[in-house]
């Protein structure tokens, strides 16, 4: 049976038992974070049968050992029979919790999520200083499932309790060292004192303490919550999970223990179905599958990154420049001209002067950042850098140029990366005579503040280019997504069709503002008109031009072209799909705009109709999720959640939608194909680009979803 084979133990040991004299210590290992597994879980429980058996044995010590204790229930068994297979963590507290020999936590390091939990019901806890407790669940749309919502409270306080569930924020053990949670908070190591400790409580008789005894004596109970179900709706919006964290402690004053834990157990299981829970775990894994690519292994050897240089300094160079100088890298900054070098140093340092301003930045982090710049207009001082990156102008001869020049003065080792957002990275490798050296790192501006980095893998890329840089990207804690060389890569790539649909929209009766607000109800930050003006309308109308040479039979409306004719390229000319007072960021709608709209529609002939919101949102969404299925068959993309992953980092689409193709596979893509069938008969449309691109059309037909 499938069952009892998934459930076959594996034969590495994941909880260790000894004894210290009379004292039995249960270690969890489990690395890398002592995740509490189905081998954790029947080893420890075994631990405690023995232990309680042998009646040498006075007291148990439970620990994850020296660097931490557990960061709670192993993902690598989420959705498999592992994961509910008994003991279940339930069963794991229950045994600890009803043991009739005092059982002690010792907890060093982080004690997180279900580990916590364990801890929590342990008779006693022992921490050192520098561990730290987090309830996290809620950042994964869920709360604390195994009496997490119901100890806590008792342990520290309903107040303190609430905020750590409903921020799943991590607390060091000294903050709450006076509290019920710790019965000890000790300076060196807490395995230590923990056996120190039982021997003393052993000595003493002392009774066991049982957390789900304690009772709470909160007087104004309901003022507090009332005042904290307002506050958490405002904070928690879209999401569910915050509001029945507030339940769920208010449970645990006004409900008996047992009756509290039944509570907890049937919100959670509500959680678990929700789909802004769905989403949000979607992501999670999205995050960690992107630094997997399937031909190159994690043991690849990398090349050391210890000191970058950037070409370019203006707009994306001085970004990217700030992303290595805060992450403590040495960065040489090289420009043609000294003034435009200067331009773009007073940028970097105007933008750390306002994090400093912000206080988000100490100001000897903005010192040590500063001293490790070295500016210069020689290419000779680029000879030690151990990772280049272009950030010149977006044309294929300067680009080829300046890479011709690198293969000269760096080093062999060097890593040769172009930030270019359209041109063909394997034409700009071939300008070298390594192209093994060579790959794209496309960052998004502000390249010092966005997360999302594209890492462009050449034909040529080596294995061991595209491992340092996936590795260097979380160095400066960027979310690295690979994608294969195309034209506008995957973000780019799939935005073109969303903002072609947008301006379809305006010939057939939308106006800018409308298109907006609907994608913006949809959940996007912001809607496609404010984008294109934030971004500037002449980037767009110099793809457009390309466009309409490179593909003559892709339709496009001209409208956006009448825009910029009137040089109205958006905020940087306060005037573009809105009009912006001088140095703000209003959108103020703009009738102009509308004549001009109003005028294209006659030069067309197409008579306005009244457009629904969901027309519009249906129309965005489902393109990108079209060219997005295009990406995934001709293996642009590794996997659909990358897509999601850039879309949720680079594009602001709202995480509790989990992404386009996460989206796409909630509306059922049987669906999806449906829709781009009414889509395409809509009078104007652009039958053709409705055409399900074939993967979809296949997996629609076979049932199945893009991330199944
Ligand atoms: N602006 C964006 O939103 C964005 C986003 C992602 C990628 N990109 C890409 O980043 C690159 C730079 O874009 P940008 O917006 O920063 O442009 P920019 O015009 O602001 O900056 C380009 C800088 O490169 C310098 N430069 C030009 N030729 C040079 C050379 N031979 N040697 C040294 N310096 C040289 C210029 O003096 C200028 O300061 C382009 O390839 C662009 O496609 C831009």
């Amino acid at each position: 049976m499938a069952r009892s084979l998934s459930l076959k133990r594996s034969a590495i040991i994941a909880a260790h038992y000894r004894l210290q004299e009379s004292i039995a210590v249960i270690t969890l290992d489990n690395p890398p974070v002592n995740g509490l597994g189905f081998d954790t879980r029947v080893e420890a429980a075994a631990g405690i049968d023995r232990a309680l058996a042998d009646t040498s044995v006075t007291a148990l010590v439970l620990t994850g050992g020296s660097k931490l204790f557990s960061a709670g229930a192993d993902i690598r068994e989420f959705n498999t029979p592992k994961a509910t297979a008994e003991p279940t963590l339930h069963t794991l507290i229950r045994v600890i919790e009803a043991s009739t020999k005092p059982v002690i936590a010792a907890i060093n390091g982080a004690c997180v999520g279900g580990g916590l939990e364990l801890a929590l019901a342990c008779h006693f806890r022992v921490a050192s200083a520098t561990a730290s407790v987090a309830l996290p669940e809620v950042k994964l749309g869920l709360l604390p499932g195994a009496g997490g919502t119901q100890r806590l409270p008792r342990a520290i306080g309903v107040e303190a309790a609430l905020n750590m569930i409903v921020s799943g924020a991590s607390v060091p053990a000294s903050q709450l060292a006076q509290t019920v949670l710790f019965d000890e908070v000790v300076t060196g190591d807490a395995l230590d004192a923990a056996i120190a400790f039982a021997r003393k409580i052993v000595a003493e008789k002392l009774p066991l303490k049982r957390i789900r005894d304690l009772r709470i004596d909160y007087p104004n109970a309901e003022g507090f919550f009332a005042f904290a179900r307002n506050t958490v709706a405002t904070v928690a919006k879209n999401f569910p999970a915050p509001l029945k964290c507030v339940d769920a402690v208010a449970a645990a004053v006004s409900k008996p223990f047992d009756e509290g834990l039944r509570y907890e157990r049937g919100l959670f299981l509500q959680l678990v179905q929700t789909p802004e829970s769905r989403a949000l775990r979607h992501a999670f894994f999205a995050e960690r599958a992107a630094s997997k690519i399937p031909d190159v292994s994690d043991d690849t050897p990398t090349r050391g990154v210890r000191s970058v240089a950037v070409i370019g300094a203006g707009t994306m160079g001085s970004g990217i420049a700030m992303s290595f100088l805060s992450a403590a890298l040495p960065v040489t900054l090289l420009e043609m001209s000294q003034g435009a070098l200067d331009h773009g140093v007073a940028t970097i340092r105007r933008n750390y002067e306002a994090s400093v301003a912000r206080k988000k930045l100490a100001p000897e982090k903005w010192d040590a950042a500063m001293a490790l710049l070295t500016p210069t207009l020689r290419y000779d001082d680029l000879a030690k850098a151990d990772l280049i990156i272009e950030a010149v102008f977006e044309e294929m001869d300067i680009k080829q140029q300046v890479f011709r020049e690198l293969d000269r003065v760096t080093k062999p080792s060097a890593i040769l990366a172009t930030n270019t957002s359209t041109l063909d990275v394997d034409r700009i490798a071939d300008a070298t005579t390594r192209p093994q050296d060579v790959v794209g790192m496309h960052f998004f501006s502000p390249a010092n503040v966005m997360k999302l980095l594209e890492v462009v893998r050449g034909a040529k890329t080596g294995k061991d280019v595209l491992k340092t840089v996936m590795d260097v990207a979380k160095t400066i804690r960027k979310t690295a997504v690979v994608a294969g060389v195309c034209d506008g890569f995957i973000g780019n790539r799939m935005i073109e069709h969303y903002l072609r649909q947008a301006m379809f929209l305006l010939e057939e009766g939308a106006s800018p503002p409308q298109v907006d607000r609907a994608l913006e109800k949809f959940g996007m930050a912001m809607g496609p008109f404010r984008m294109s003006d934030a971004a500037g309308n002449d980037v767009g109308w110099r793809i457009r031009k390309r466009r309409y040479v490179e593909k003559p039979q892709m339709r496009y409306s001209r409208v956006a072209d009448r825009l910029c004719e009137q040089g109205r390229f958006g905020q940087k000319t306060d005037a573009g799909w809105y009009r912006y007072e001088s140095g703000r960021r209003d959108a103020i709608p703009d009738p102009a705009v509308d004549a001009l709209i109003a005028a294209y529609r006659r030069e067309i002939s197409v008579t306005p109709r009244k457009i629904a919101d969901d027309e519009i949102v249906d129309r965005l969404i489902l393109a990108l999720v079209n060219e997005g299925a295009r990406i995934l068959e001709e293996g642009i993309a590794l996997r659909a959640s990358d897509l999601d992953l850039v879309y949720l980092t680079g594009y602001g689409f709202p995480l509790y939608r989990g992404g386009p193709m996460f989206y796409a596979d909630t509306l059922g893509l049987y669906n999806v194909v449906r829709r781009m069938k009414e889509l395409a008969a809509i009078p104007n449309a652009d039958a053709d680009f409705w055409q399900p691109a074939p993967l979809l059309a296949k997996l629609a037909a076979e049932g199945r979803m893009f991330n199944g």
